[in-house]
């Protein structure tokens, strides 16, 4: 079957993309490359568009006729979005809306969105479960909560199913190689810590180290991008058997804190991390760790890659042959 993908050259995206071609499907990777790489499109074809560009995404539905729809297509800094917000909204907002009247217009009706539990904002009760009140405390994560809104109100007015997937920290490479997190600039924790071990990089700040937490670092759910992608081929196949619009969580349910990560990742590298204490970062709530349950139960996921030994060795190793000269 084939099946649309916005932002299939990116992070996730990509890895979704060979999820989908091993179980069988055929992923369109529909992509600007301002962010996505067009070497991580390997399992399907590459249909260059922008997420908002509403008549290139019909050219594209009407030439491939796709089946369902997994939407990636969004920025994704946190801090980027509190000093720039007018970006985050302009894309991630309005180009989910022309998607998904796009998706109207051709007759489909089965989505997969990509959300993140950066929606919840600080929250009231950890680990989260999805009922959770929605305050983001960010521009990225009222895009994406705009997004989940809007997939309600097509769902009642024209019966597009959504399953939105509120990811926790992506991370991690897939375990063959193949593809990997590579971003430009890069300001995901993992990446950085191996720069700053490989002395690209003076050192590694850490964002604060007087939360409420036991280090005093901030702690994060790490999930591994492959368990990410798995998560999308069940939901599809969920959507495909029938089912309702709703959203789940995506995380392991264990956190990590900053101080943690950077230990384990020099154990597994064998490098010394340098570090310096910096200031607490514009919109990092100080801990961020999923529920679980209802994707377990509802689809029978299970993160099989996640541990956080498997995300560093994988990431460790993607790291080691895409360094930058
Ligand atoms: N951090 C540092 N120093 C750095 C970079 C990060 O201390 O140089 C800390 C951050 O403060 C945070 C943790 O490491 O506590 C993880 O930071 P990342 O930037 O790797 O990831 P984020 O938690 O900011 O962002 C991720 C996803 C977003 C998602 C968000 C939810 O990339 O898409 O989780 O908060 F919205």
């Amino acid at each position: 079957m084939n099946i649309l993908v916005t932002g299939g050259a990116g992070y996730i995206g990509s890895h979704v993309c060979k999820a989908l071609a091993k179980s069988g499907h055929t992923p369109i990777t529909y992509d600007n490359l301002v962010c996505g790489h067009k070497s991580a499109v390997r399992w399907g074809p590459l249909a260059l568009g922008d997420i908002t560009d509403r008549t290139r995404l019909d050219e594209v539905i009407k030439q491939y006729k796709p089946e369902a729809v997994m939407h990636f297509a969004a920025y994704a800094y946190v801090g980027e979005s509190v000093t720039n917000p007018g970006k985050y909204y302009l894309n991630n907002v309005l180009g989910t809306l022309h998607l998904l009247e796009a998706m109207r217009d051709n007759f489909l009706n089965k989505l997969v969105f990509s959300s993140s539990c950066a929606v919840y904002g600080t929250p009231d009760m950890v680990p989260i479960p999805e009922l959770q009140s929605q305050r983001p405390i960010n521009p990225y994560g009222m895009s994406k909560l705009m997004g989940e809104q809007i997939l309600h109100d097509f769902d009642r007015a024209h019966g597009i199913r959504a399953i939105a997937l509120r990811y926790f920290n992506a991370a991690g490479a897939d375990p063959e190689g193949e593809i990997g997190e590579s971003h430009d600039p890069e300001t995901h924790l993992i990446p950085l810590i191996f720069e700053a071990a490989l002395n690209k990089r003076e050192s590694l700040t850490i964002f604060g180290d007087d939360y409420e937490t036991q280090d005093g670092t901030c702690i994060r759910d790490y999930i591994h991008v492959s368990d990410l992608a798995d998560a999308h081929t069940l939901a599809l196949s969920a959507l495909i058997d029938g089912q309702k619009s709703i959203a789940y969580n995506v995380g392991t349910g264990l956190g990590v804190s900053v101080r943690e990560l950077i230990a384990t990742a020099e154990n597994i590298t064998g490098l010394l991390v340098p570090i310096s204490i910096g200031p607490r970062r514009s919109g990092d709530p100080a801990i961020l760790v999923a529920n679980p349950n209802l994707i377990r139960k509802n689809l029978g996921w299970e993160p099989k890659h996640s541990s956080l030994n498997e995300i560093l060795q994988t990431a460790w190793s993607w790291h080691q042959s895409n360094i930058k000269p």
